[in-house]
């Protein structure tokens, strides 16, 4: 039965709703509850689908909606309800939606119990913060075979690979359904996703591909959930280096304390495929830090998605300060992609993200379309001497030395030196001072750099100066005795 809550514009969509989407990209029809109660012009409610359960919240003009998930920018859905029928998209992707029955629901799935909890070993990768490009963040739903392969073409051409950067990563929405024996197999725009990774690696490069623990992922494609030996067995005879493990679906069955026996499962059995393998687990867990390794993983998100957006980069890099201790060779916080170039932050602000990533010791996945990079954005991703600092050996993640609108990280460094990140987080030009004092170098300063500017630069009784433009950071290395 559908409760229809009158509104003050008119059409009314509070109630329990069943949509269906167009159909994904493995011929599959996406299917989700939308549960909503409207108060005058405002909404709130959930989403219910194979991937994810989310709460969402928006606004009802006359009979247009639109609902936001958490953090979003921009609307998640959109659409008009009319004569008891909701017309919309999601995510760009086409939905109908009538009223629900009860005999409207998901599938349900059997419970299997989780493991118990024990310490798999390293696998002896990522002994510094993986490298790479991944589809998501500019792709999302419409990478394939063609993309993957231009884009690692581009990654050589473009001087990324020479610059450090090997894994390319697909992301969700590769994945096609099982076949009679349960093997996953990928959808019509991977036609063969062993020949795609037999030409990444013809370009000196790796390949990294995503699941989830869940039954299905976050876009609601089928997911490793009870197949976790046999997917890390295709994985692997794919020729896969990389895998992205992401919670997504796995909420709708297990609870938060058994995160770390789901993720040790696809742990033990990356182990066992022989291949060496880098594990990326990819939740928003306040706890991982302290267990992700002991799960055998290289390295787990500590924040949100990002999106292309100041406010985004600068809350992720936050999030993830007090897990700082719990970084370090083979074992990385991950505040989320990179957002370099595309498109929705300044140059300076980009150098900014490049400059925190580093600092942070973070993953360095770049996020953007490699095959049309301007001069700009090749410069930042490709500034070697900053990309040093990501990958030092000592792997020490900076933490703010000093708050305020002026932050100063600082990152001490395998050779005895240290960077220091100065940040202007405020919407003027500021005056920037490092204080030799902060940097607890073994001895005088022997050399300072300014990694932006490409050249020494001389501290005067202790200290060096330099006027920040809005969002901008000055990043120095400099070398004590
Ligand atoms: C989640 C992850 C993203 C991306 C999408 C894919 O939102 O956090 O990084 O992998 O799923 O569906």
């Amino acid at each position: 039965m559908v409760i229809l809550a009158a509104g003050s514009s008119g059409q009314s969509i509070g109630g329990r709703w069943a949509v269906s989407s167009s159909s994904l990209d493995n011929g599959e029809q996406l299917r989700w509850i939308l549960t909503l109660t409207q108060s005058g012009n405002n909404l709130k409610g959930n989403i219910d689908d194979l991937g994810f359960s989310v709460d969402v919240f928006g606004t009802m003009q006359g009979n247009h909606f639109e609902l936001f998930g958490p953090g979003a920018n921009r609307p998640w859905i959109a659409g008009e309800v009319s004569n008891k029928e909701l017309h919309g998209t999601r995510w760009g992707r086409a939905f109908v939606g009538i009223p629900a029955t009860p005999s409207d629901e998901l599938p349900k799935y059997d419970y299997i119990e989780p493991p118990a909890i024990h310490s798999v070993a390293s696998n002896g990768l990522a002994k510094t913060p993986p490298m790479g490009w991944n589809s998501w963040n500019l792709f999302a739903g419409k990478v394939d075979d063609a993309t993957v392969r231009t884009i690692a073409e581009a990654m050589v051409w473009s001087g990324m690979r020479d610059a450090g950067y090997v894994y390319v990563n697909i992301d969700d929405t590769w994945e096609g359904v099982r076949d009679a024996q349960g093997n996953l197999q990928s959808n019509h725009k991977f036609p063969d996703m062993k020949a795609l990774a037999d030409y990444v690696h013809s370009k000196g490069l790796k390949i990294g591909i995503y699941s989830s623990p869940g039954p299905r992922t976050c876009a609601g494609y089928p997911a490793s959930y009870g197949h976790e030996a046999q997917d890390a067995k295709t994985f692997a005879a794919w020729g896969i280096d990389y895998l992205k493990y992401d919670w997504c679906s796995a909420g709708k069955i297990y609870k938060d304390d058994n995160l770390r026996s789901v993720y040790q499962k696809m742990g033990d059995a990356l182990r066992a495929t022989g291949r060496p393998i880098v594990y990326s687990l990819s939740l928003v867990n306040a706890e991982v830090s302290r267990w992700g390794k002991e799960v055998g993983a290289n390295l787990w998100r500590t924040a949100p998605d990002i999106h292309d957006a100041w406010d985004s980069m600068i809350s992720n890099i936050e999030t993830q300060v007090p897990t700082a201790s719990f970084a370090g060779p083979g074992h990385w916080n991950d505040p989320d992609m990179l957002e370099i170039g595309n498109g929705h932050m300044s140059d300076e602000e980009y150098r900014t993200h490049m400059s925190l990533w580093a600092l942070s010791a973070a993953p360095l996945l770049a996020g953007n379309d490699l095959r049309v990079m301007t001069p700009a954005t090749k410069a930042i991703l490709m500034n070697r001497e900053v990309i040093d600092i990501d990958q030092d050996p000592l792997g020490w993640q900076a933490i703010p030395a000093r708050r305020g609108e002026l932050e100063t990280w600082i990152k001490p460094l395998a050779d005895g030196s240290v960077a220091v990140g100065v940040v202007n987080l405020a919407s003027n030009p500021a005056h920037a001072i490092v204080s030799a004092a902060d940097l607890h170098l073994r001895g005088p300063i022997r050399t300072a750099r300014d990694l932006w500017a490409h050249k020494d630069v001389q501290f005067t009784e202790g200290q060096y100066s330099k006027t920040l433009q809005p969002h901008a950071t000055m990043l120095l290395r400099v070398k004590g005795d």
